[in-house]
């Protein structure tokens, strides 16, 4: 794994935004997989940026996110679906038609999951995959487990996962149990990864992803056996890692 350390969460987003933007401008119809959460939001803002500049096109681009709590609505301001709008699509020229999140709104699971793997699949998988990391190692929605998961499944999420994502939410109550997730072996078939990660309480978690035993006890770890991962993360997140 390529680790690149970065000054603070500004310099973590330029960085990430300049190998993304990088990816468009080499294929200007990539296929980008993408993540919700605090930490990519500054990538998309630089993204945006180069957008309004002139300095990047989306036009050609497809987008496949990597999960959707299970049971919100696509206009839930929840949703994933609603996020991506939010800070990244409604403010890029990309056509809407080629984004594509799971379907959360289908309470049938088996259904909405089978759809979206062999929508990833016909697609021959993405290009550049963006990720953060969980405080306990998740990727996607993908939580510590016995085994490493294979493609798109439902899974319940951990008492950490809610905690954490109850910042997001009025109350904790709120927030979704379960949640429609690519699984790591689908997450491991892109072409590139590019995991981002600040903050001191991502410690851990990076330190046990780069440094770690490969164990789906730290989903994440398994990312050391991808050929062409990049870690982008600032000095507080590196803070265990040796300089
Ligand atoms: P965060 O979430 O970016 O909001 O910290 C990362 C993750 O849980 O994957």
């Amino acid at each position: 794994m390529k680790i690149i350390r970065c000054k603070d969460y500004a310099d973590m987003s330029r960085k990430a935004a300049n190998i993304i933007s990088a990816q468009v401008i080499l294929k200007p119809n990539a296929k980008l997989g993408l993540a919700t959460g605090t930490t990519p939001i500054g990538a998309y803002q630089q993204l945006i940026k180069w957008y309004e500049k002139d300095d990047v096109d989306f036009a050609e681009v497809s987008t496949y996110n990597l999960d959707e709590y299970r049971g919100l609505s696509h206009d839930d301001p929840q949703s994933y679906h609603y996020f991506m709008r939010d800070n990244f699509f409604d403010h890029i020229n990309i056509n809407l038609d080629n984004t594509h999140v799971p379907d959360g709104s289908n309470p049938n699971a088996e259904e909405a999951c089978a759809e979206y793997d062999a929508l990833v699949k016909a697609a021959g998988y993405v290009d550049l995959q963006l990720l953060g990391i969980g405080n306990n190692g998740h990727i996607g929605f993908n939580e510590p487990d016995e085994a490493f998961s294979k493609g798109t499944h439902c899974v319940d999420l951990t008492e950490s996962t809610i905690k954490a994502n109850s910042r997001l939410f009025e109350r904790e109550e709120d927030v979704p149990r379960q949640a429609y997730t690519m699984g790591v072996q689908t997450i491991m078939r892109a072409k590139m990864i590019l995991v981002v990660a600040n903050g001191s309480a991502k410690q851990q978690a990076v330190y046990d992803m780069v440094y770690g035993p490969v164990t789906p006890r730290v989903p994440a770890s398994i990312l050391q056996l991808h050929t062409n991962c990049i870690l982008v993360a600032d000095e507080e997140a590196l803070g265990m890692c040796p300089a």
